[in-house]
Formats: structure tokens, sequence, C-alpha cells
């Protein structure tokens, strides 16, 4: 579905990038997994378009996405939940949920009501503004917008990121829930037990380069990788 070969990137001449490659297939949910300050949000905002990559190759669906904008990356079907969430202040929760609406080919997976469902306290929430939401709130309507866009593939950099542990494990039931129904997801997250749970495969970047890859098994039960990538 999505194959990254060789990406490098950074912000003007600051090189993050040297050399990133993986692949995430139909149905998949594959992490990136590093420290603080690797490169991770900076992968993701290359993929969407945000920055452009100085090498590398990034193909979607057969589509080569160098040089497209963000809003045809979207289109494509990447849908995002950026670092930090950044919902619409000044809109409600409806119209946050309403202004990326896509439908794609047929009828859209993801309609309002869908959404309402699958958050129900959104529904409750419909006519607040986003301002007004607290942060477990905030994530849900992040989560529901990008869903709106009928994404093939969903990217979430740290999407559990500064909420209590419930509203976590409300968020992880129900990414497991979207992987379930075979919503293919590229995920970021510092809660390595969940992303050990849901995932297919892990890929670590350590310094801008992808240094390993392997599925859950891989990564704990050898202890020399667990330590160097996990800490644990
Ligand atoms: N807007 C920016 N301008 C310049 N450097 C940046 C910017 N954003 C991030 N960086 C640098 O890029 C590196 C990787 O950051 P980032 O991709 O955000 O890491 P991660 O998401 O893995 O924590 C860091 O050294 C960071 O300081
Ligand atoms: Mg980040």
């Amino acid at each position: 579905m999505l194959s990254v070969y060789s990406l490098a990137s950074g912000y003007g001449p600051a090189k993050v990038l040297f050399d990133v490659s993986f692949t995430v297939k139909a149905g998949e949910v594959v992490t990136l997994i590093g420290r603080n300050g690797m490169g991770k949000t900076t992968t993701i905002r290359t993929i969407m378009g945000l920055l452009s990559p100085s090498s590398g190759r990034m193909v979607f669906e057969g589509e080569r996405l160098n040089g497209l904008p963000p809003y045809r990356i979207a289109q494509a079907g990447i849908g995002l939940v950026p670092e930090g969430r950044q919902v619409f202040p000044t809109l409600t929760v409806e119209e946050n949920l309403v202004a990326t609406a896509a439908a794609r080919f047929g009828p859209p997976r993801w309609t309002l009501a869908g959404v309402y469902e699958l958050f129900p306290v959104l529904s409750e929430r419909r006519r607040n503004q986003g301002n007004e939401l607290s942060g477990g709130e905030q994530q849900m309507l992040a989560i529901g917008r990008a869903l709106m866009t009928n994404p093939k593939l969903l990217i979430l950099d740290e999407a559990t990121e500064g909420l209590a542990p419930l509203i976590r494990a409300e968020i992880w039931a129900c990414l497991a829930r979207l992987k379930a129904e075979g919503q293919a997801i590229l995920l970021v997250d510092k809660h390595i037990d969940p992303l050990l749970r849901l995932a297919d495969h892990h890929v670590v970047i350590e310094k801008g380069s992808v240094v390993w890859t392997g599925d859950s098994n891989d990564l704990t039960s050898d202890p020399y990788v667990r330590r160097r990538y996990l800490q644990i």
C-alpha cells in the first residue's frame, strides 16, 4: 500500500532523515519506534507532503507521492492524526468533523453517525467548540476527523500523548477495532506494550535512519534488540 524507499529529508539546510525505508501493506498496523528527536514526525511530515524529500521515493497504491501537495496526498487516501491533535479551536465538534469529510468511491465507510458511534462522547459534545474539549475528547475528535476523510491508510503521531490511562485505553480499543475491520495504520507512540499487541511489524528509527525492522516477537524475544531499542 505504502512504500518508502531510502527517504532523506529535513528542514531547509538541517538534514534530519538520511535513509528511511519501510512498507505498510493493506490491513497492516506498522509502528515507527525511536527516541525523541530521531525523525519519526519528520518522516510523517514528509509522507504527507509538508516537507520535500531531498532524495528517496514514496509510493502509495502505485502513485508516486514525491512532489504532491498535502491536499492531494489526503485525496489519495492518507489520513493524518497529527502530533498535538490540532483540532480547529473555534469550530464545533461537528464542524471539525464535517470540515474534512470526503467520500471516496461508493458509499463512504465513515460518516458523522459512524464517528459518533465509535466515540459517543463526541456526539454529546457535538455543539461544543474544539477549545472547550478535554485532551481526550480533542484526541478522539482528531481521530474522528481523520476517519471522515475515509482514509485507506491512517497515520497517528503520538495519539495517546498526555492522556490519562483510562482515555489511552479507549484510544487503543478504538485502534484495535479499526484494525479488526482491516484499516491500515501507521503508528507512532511512546507506550510500547499496546504497540506490541497491536502491530504487525515495527520499524526502528535512529538519527534519521531505519536501523531495525521486525515483528513484536522479534522485538521482545531478543534481549539485545530489546535493550538496544526499547530500553527494557
Ligand atoms: N521545524 C523544525 N526545524 C528544524 N529542525 C526540526 C524541526 N522540527 C524538528 N526538527 C529536528 O528534527 C529532528 C527530528 O525531529 P522529529 O522528527 O520531530 O523527531 P521525533 O518525532 O522522532 O521525536 C530533531 O533533531 C528536531 O530537533
Ligand atoms: Mg514526534
